[in-house]
């Protein structure tokens, strides 16, 4: 086993509101990284915890008239329950308040001081309270306005320790230009360095018009300042690992994946590695920073009460589910949109589809062929080729996990079972069987098992549990030892019967929450239940479900030929190409509205499923949707020309 140290961190949350699906977003990417640095045998450390400090959570707790260390204890906790319930694999969880923090956030301060990098002046500027951050007149939007968040700043005058940054402006660049995949993705870097490129400031690290935050070093005799808060709060991933008190744990630095949102890449890739630098600490391997999630397609937000509640989801759809969806559904670095209809799209068509059924089809063969008995012994002679294709897959994996690509892991582990199932259709072992060739269909049974077991081991680091009960089926637990033999070794299952199972995912035909549910207010005090600002759920009468819609089959098709009906004023019969074999013919009534001229080769949307009728004695093997009122009827067509016989939906 080897024993590199790898390292992965979180950002550290504000404890002025409960965690919502962003938190738990980048909480859950850390999460996979950490469990399969595990598993492949690294010696993992990952860290989480809270930011505790500054205006912005003093002021909160005052609003509250909670005392703030009270405040800041309770939504820490409900930070760190969260992640328990959601078996988060942290092997610390910070706390900015902790007294080790605290220890070694002075320990770096004293040495910044010594080092000449940290001097006194004034500091005289504007101020966002939400985001923790100084601003420069010519930042500003309309003059007051934070150029991040769009709320007001606030003017301050205040004596303040600075840091040098300026000096290390060109340190910085050099460090950019000679680590292409230091920050990820790469394309965030260019705008980080085009920042450092328009010159750097020196920052303010002291305010002295508060008092919760961390006291400079006692030798210093300024009781009146306290740390800035992004000072502390960046020192917490290496005061975690004992820095500046006791340094043991030093030896996990540097880190191998800092995980952080776009919103704050700039702290940490500009900020920390110049703290680091002035402190003579090695530099981080990757700043990985992922994009924001909005909420059918709007922005979250307290104000709106659409914040999605990731308890809620995972309650609901499943921890292992939420997930994959999480990590699936958009390519690391963008945006997403978190949506019920898309969770739903994606159980059904991955979850269920692709991996549940073919659990099931496994289980229900391997009993009928040979009472649950599998044994690998023929699968290299017979399908030595599905094997090899398989591996060269799961080899490719270990490069996505570490650059952060977990939608093109997930894409790539599902094209094992794309060779699976493909393998069922080709080989058709219930064709064999009655035929006689045993040994070959027996063979594929165990070969869609073997398959089933090394994608279980993959898919491990993103759900946990569904790789365990896959693996339990068949007869085999997921660890090293089992990773070693079956990924690297490209090893089979030894003989085993397997386990009944039910379905993993069943079909889901409709939402499982209500939206009020999914969305937490995301206040400290709120209660979790809907607000009279919440809209009631729709009423359910005469809605169809998710299946139910896409049981219709919409196309896009041209009209290539037409003629009008004799002995009819309405009627047209037309041939449209809907990229089959031969144009369909379709009785369309639509004369009185179109000239012939209006629809030859032109584009229209066709329901391409409807059992054939027969208007006027003419067959009709589809239907044109179009959309009448009192003015008249006009035809639904694409925006823009596409390919005949392209689904809608
Ligand atoms: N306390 C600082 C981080 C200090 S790290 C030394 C902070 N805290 S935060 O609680 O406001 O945000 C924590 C993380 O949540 C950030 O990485 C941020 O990008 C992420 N998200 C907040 N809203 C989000 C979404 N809507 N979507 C995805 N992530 C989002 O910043």
């Amino acid at each position: 086993m080897s024993c590199k140290k790898i390292y992965i961190t979180t950002p550290i949350y504000y404890v002025n509101a409960q965690a919502h699906i962003g938190h738990a977003y980048t909480t859950i990417i850390a999460d996979t990284v950490a469990r399969y640095s595990r598993m492949v045998g690294y010696d993992t450390y990952f860290l989480t915890g809270t930011d505790e400090h500054g205006q912005k959570i003093q002021e909160a707790a005052a609003k509250q008239e909670r005392p703030t260390q009270a405040y800041a204890d309770e939504i820490s906790k409900t930070f760190r329950d969260l992640w328990d319930d959601f078996e988060i694999t942290y092997d610390q969880f910070i706390r900015t308040t902790d007294e080790m923090h605290k220890k070694g956030v002075q320990h770096a301060f004293a040495k910044m001081l010594e080092k000449g990098d940290i001097y006194k002046d004034t500091y005289e500027g504007h101020y966002c309270v939400s985001c923790e951050t100084f601003f420069t007149p010519t930042q500003l939007v309309d003059d007051i306005l934070c150029p991040d968040c769009g709320r007001p700043t606030r003017l301050v005058k205040e004596e303040s320790y600075f840091f040098r940054l300026s000096k290390y402006e060109k340190p910085l660049l050099e460090w950019y230009a000679a680590h292409d995949d230091v920050i990820l993705p790469r394309s965030r870097k260019n705008e980080v360095v085009r920042f450092v490129e328009q010159g750097l400031r020196d920052l303010s690290i002291t305010r002295t018009s508060f008092d919760w935050g961390v006291k400079l070093p006692a030798s210093m005799n300024e009781p009146k300042h306290v740390m800035y808060v992004w000072l502390d709060a960046l020192m917490n991933y290496v005061t975690a690992l004992g820095y500046g008190t006791d340094e043991a744990k030093m030896e996990y630095w540097p880190a191998k994946v800092q995980l952080v949102g776009k919103d704050i890449l700039r702290f940490h890739a500009i900020y920390w590695p110049a703290f680091l630098m002035s402190l003579d600490l090695p530099l981080p391997t990757h700043i990985a920073a992922h994009g924001w999630w909005t909420r059918d397609g709007e922005k979250m937000s307290k104000s709106k009460g659409n914040v999605v509640d990731p308890k809620a989801v995972s309650d609901a759809y499943g921890n292992d589910t939420m997930r994959y969806f999480l990590l699936r559904e958009v390519p690391f670095g963008q945006d997403g949109d978190f949506s019920q209809r898309a969770l739903i799209g994606r159980i059904n068509s991955d979850l269920s589809n692709d991996l549940g059924n073919l659990l099931n089809r496994v289980i229900g063969m391997s009993e009928k062929y040979s009472d649950g008995l599998i044994d690998s012994v023929d699968v290299g002679q017979f399908h030595q080729g599905e094997l090899d294709q398989a591996h060269t897959l799961l080899e490719s994996l270990s490069g996505f996990m570490y650059e952060m690509q977990t939608h093109r892991y997930l894409e790539e582990l599902w094209r094992v079972f794309v060779i699976a199932n493909k393998a069922i259709t080709d080989y058709e072992p219930w064709v064999k069987i009655k035929s006689g060739d045993t040994p070959h269909a027996l063979a594929t049974v165990a070969l869609i098992a073997n398959l089933l077991a090394k994608a279980s081991v993959m898919l491990y680091p993103v759900m946990p549990k569904t790789a365990n009960t896959i693996a339990n089926t068949l007869g085999f637990v997921i660890d090293n030892s089992s990773y070693t033999h079956l990924i690297i070794d490209k090893g089979l299952l030894s003989t085993f019967t397997i386990k009944k199972q039910e379905p993993l995912f069943p079909r889901l035909e409709a939402p499982l929450l209500a939206e009020a549910p999914l969305s937490s207010p995301n206040e400290t005090q709120a209660p979790k239940i809907a607000t009279s600002k919440e809209t009631p759920p729709p009423s359910t009468d005469g809605l169809i479900t998710i299946d139910q819609f896409f049981a219709t089959s919409l196309k896009i098709g041209t009209i290539v030929a037409l003629e009008e009906v004799p002995k009819s004023d309405k009627l047209y019969k037309l041939q449209v190409d809907l990229g089959e074999e031969a144009p369909r013919q379709i009785v369309a009534g639509i004369r009185l509205y179109y000239a012939p001229d209006a629809l030859l080769n032109t584009q229209v949307c066709v329901v391409a499923n409807l059992k054939p009728a027969k208007l006027m004695g003419l067959h009709s093997y589809g239907m044109l949707l179009a959309a009448k009122d009192s003015e008249g009827l006009s035809l639904i067509r694409p925006e823009k020309p596409r390919t005949n016989g392209a689904s809608i939906g």
